[in-house]
């Protein structure tokens, strides 16, 4: 491995043992260790995903790593301190944040990203792309979650830090997180190369219900089979599970998740008044679009027959017009 590399993979080990230490053990990190535990967080997790606490100091980590010997080109392309451009003078990039490390498949800390404890913007900052993280690569605690994920053959999908965590601490052990940012094809890539069956489980508000429309679209495509786990309006599995309780999220939430085809249902409906004539149209046609796009036969039937009885509409009817929405796609 090139020096560089080395050294910047060292640098974030360190820093993340001693971010921890602060979090834990200091008196500096302590409204910090507060903040978590009130949120719901146990010490059992904070040492398992080594969640950690940067001091609220301009050049802690500059000078933390100057006395090492760290050069600073080093620190500047590892992200962890930036350049301000009047003087030249280095600043430390996360100041007074509670830092979650994230690791490579190997369990290497490869960037942290780091959650304001007020109002800050942003919630979360995260370490740039460098040349040992690259975001559209990485899920977060894939490398816990990998044993799990094989041994239960199925991978659940969340958005965020706090519920891969909270998820882990109900007994879910198999999620792993996109951050926030939206599934990229090497996302995808890397989980079907371990797993084919995935539970999407994103927050339940509009920007998750989007996404996961969209992870769910792009997981179908590379030969996953996809189950979308539900919770109520303006939850995010965090939330839910500090509400509802860890037993109540497995059952309710990731063990009644629900088929592709099933969610697809319920996210057209979004929005829509399906007394409304024109709403109802508008729905029917959709889902027959959806439903063209089956693989298997007897599944289009299925789903046909459906929405012919629920709309109580004749299957030819819908067969004629499905024709017609076919032909209109091509
Ligand atoms: P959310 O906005 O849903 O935050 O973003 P959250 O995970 O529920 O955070 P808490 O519970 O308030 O602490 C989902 C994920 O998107 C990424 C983070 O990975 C976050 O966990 N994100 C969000 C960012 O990277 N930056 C942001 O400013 C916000
Ligand atoms: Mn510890
Ligand atoms: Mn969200
Ligand atoms: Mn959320
Ligand atoms: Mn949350």
């Amino acid at each position: 491995m090139p020096v560089d590399l080395q050294q910047m993979m060292e640098a974030h080990e360190l820093l993340r043992k001693f971010y921890h230490h602060l979090l834990v053990n200091t008196k500096d990190g302590q409204h910090a260790l507060e903040y978590l535990l009130n949120r719901g967080f146990s010490m059992e997790s904070i040492e398992k995903f080594q969640i950690g606490y940067s001091l609220k100091s301009w050049d802690f980590v500059f000078k933390f790593l100057t006395k090492r010997k760290f050069p600073a080109g080093v620190m500047e392309r590892a992200g962890l301190i930036i350049k301000r451009e009047k003087d030249g003078n280095y600043f430390d990039r996360f100041r007074d944040r509670i830092m979650f490390p994230i690791f490579d498949r190997s369990g290497n800390t490869i960037a942290f990203s780091g959650r304001s404890l007020g109002d800050d913007e942003p919630k979360y900052l995260n370490s740039p792309e460098t040349a040992i993280f690259n975001k559209s690569k990485t899920l977060y605690n894939f490398h816990l979650a990998r044993p799990q994920i094989k041994k239960l053959q199925r991978a659940v999908l969340f958005e965020g830090f706090a519920d891969v965590i909270a998820a882990d601490r109900a007994g879910v052990g198999n999620g792993v997180g996109t951050m926030g940012t939206a599934l990229t094809e090497e996302h995808v890539a890397s989980l079907r190369r371990n797993v084919q069956s995935i539970t999407i489980c994103y927050d339940s508000d509009n920007a998750g219900i989007e996404a996961a429309y969209r992870a769910a679209n792009l997981l179908t495509e590379a030969g996953c089979k996809v189950r979308v786990a539900l919770m109520p309006d303006g939850y995010d599995p965090d939330d839910y599970i500090n509400e509802y309780g860890e037993e109540k999220f497995r059952n309710e939430v990731i063990d009644s998740s629900v088929t592709l085809m099933a969610f697809k249902l319920l996210y057209l409906r979004r929005g829509k008044r399906l007394q409304n004539e024109g709403d109802r149209l508008l729905y029917i046609e959709e889902v027959l679009k959806e439903i063209s796009q089956l693989d298997k036969a007897v599944e289009r039937d299925h789903y046909l027959r459906q929405l012919a009885s629920e709309f109580s509409l004749s299957l030819e009817a819908l067969k004629e017009q499905q024709k017609q929405v076919f032909y209109a796609e091509k």
